[in-house]
């Protein structure tokens, strides 16, 4: 027995950084975010032997090699999901997974490969042993024990993580769905991955998380991060272009301030990096096209802008952007899709 899921990355438009004490991968402020849903991970999980070790057992290919390296982050995820699967108190798993990226580009592959993973564990044990229960929420619970951030890959819509007062609904445990209406203005959102930088980032993501504690700037960060995702909700819903860019482009800045002002200090933003901001802000004054810039925790810049800007897009970046990048690579993607069985 077999299943195979299609899972798309995401990029958060209000971060999260940093964790809350207590729990396992809760999130110190809400986020909210858009699946990318031309770079994805796709997962097979196949059911083999059984299994009464006492602990999760399973065999693990990348592009169908070993690869030790993604094996302890693994083995921590199932040690946190094996008490409620009894996929895993009782079978040996065989794991394969690709991306359809390519691997050290510096894109995020533990959104796409928890949530694609995620997936197939609630498939199969739902097959061997089903129970009622909201699917994509466990799927998204299970996948944020993976990895925070894959709790926001399993919804086309866009996906709030994180307790909100004013968000019915809203969880530090998993993901949801944005109920409201998007207004036309951002219909087929786009996202343009320039790659300034491919090598493996310094400071990990978790190590980042970590360095939020007992940071004096912690709290304020926090309480911003709370205030963007009500004003980001209302300007997508408003249609705001205006509104969207500036909490969208405040809050990658807030990210990247927070790195260094963390102790020890750090920074992942190359010089290339705010060479492309600049450009971007230059162009977008100049000819008035509503790009928004996003960083994730690394030094390539995210393009962000509606489908209908796509020609404008492509050719600023083609003419003006692509000497700041990596071998002169980008990635483009459309937004909005859900993981998929295949
Ligand atoms: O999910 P993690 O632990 O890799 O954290 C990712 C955090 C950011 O990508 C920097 C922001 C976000 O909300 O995705």
């Amino acid at each position: 027995m077999k299943t195979t899921y299609r899972c798309p990355s995401n990029i958060a438009l209000v971060k999260y950084w940093g964790k809350k004490e207590g729990g396992i991968q809760l999130p110190a402020n809400p986020s909210i975010s858009l699946t990318l849903s031309d770079l994805f991970a796709e997962t097979t999980v196949q059911v083999m032997g059984a299994n009464s070790s006492g602990k999760a057992s399973f065999d693990f290919l990348f592009n169908g090699q070993p690869r030790e390296s993604f094996v302890p982050k693994l083995q921590d995820f199932f040690a946190r999901i094996y008490n409620d699967y009894e996929l895993l108190q009782k079978h040996h798993l065989l794991i394969n997974s690709t991306n359809n990226f390519p691997h050290g580009t510096g894109i995020a592959s533990s959104a796409a490969g928890f949530g694609a993973l995620g997936c197939c564990i609630v498939d199969l044990q739902q097959e061997l042993y089903p129970k009622p229960g909201n699917r994509q929420q466990e799927i998204s619970r299970i996948a944020r024990l993976g990895s925070g951030s894959a709790c926001r890959s399993v919804y086309a819509e866009p996906a709030i993580w994180g307790h909100h007062s004013e968000i019915e609904g809203s969880s530090d445990e998993f993901a949801i769905p944005f109920a409201g209406k998007i207004a036309t203005e951002f219909s087929q959102m786009m996202d343009a991955v320039l790659i300034v930088d491919a090598g493996e980032k310094k400071v990990s993501s978790s190590a980042g998380h970590g360095l939020l504690k007992n940071n004096p700037y912690g709290p304020a960060r926090f309480a911003e991060a709370d205030r963007h995702l009500t004003e980001l909700c209302d300007a997508l819903t408003a249609g705001s272009e205006h509104r969207f860019i500036s909490i969208v482009e405040s809050e990658a800045l807030q990210l990247h301030a927070m790195m260094m002002l963390s102790n020890p200090y750090y920074i992942l933003m190359r010089p290339n990096t705010l060479a492309v901001i600049e450009k971007v802000w230059d162009y977008r004054e100049k000819s008035g096209v509503p790009v928004a810039f996003t960083l994730d925790a690394g030094a390539n810049v995210h393009l962000l802008f509606a489908g209908r800007y796509q020609q404008q897009v492509l050719n600023f970046i083609q003419t003006e952007l692509l000497e700041y990048c990596q071998n002169r690579q980008y990635f483009c993607s459309t937004t909005g899709s859900a993981p998929e069985k295949i």
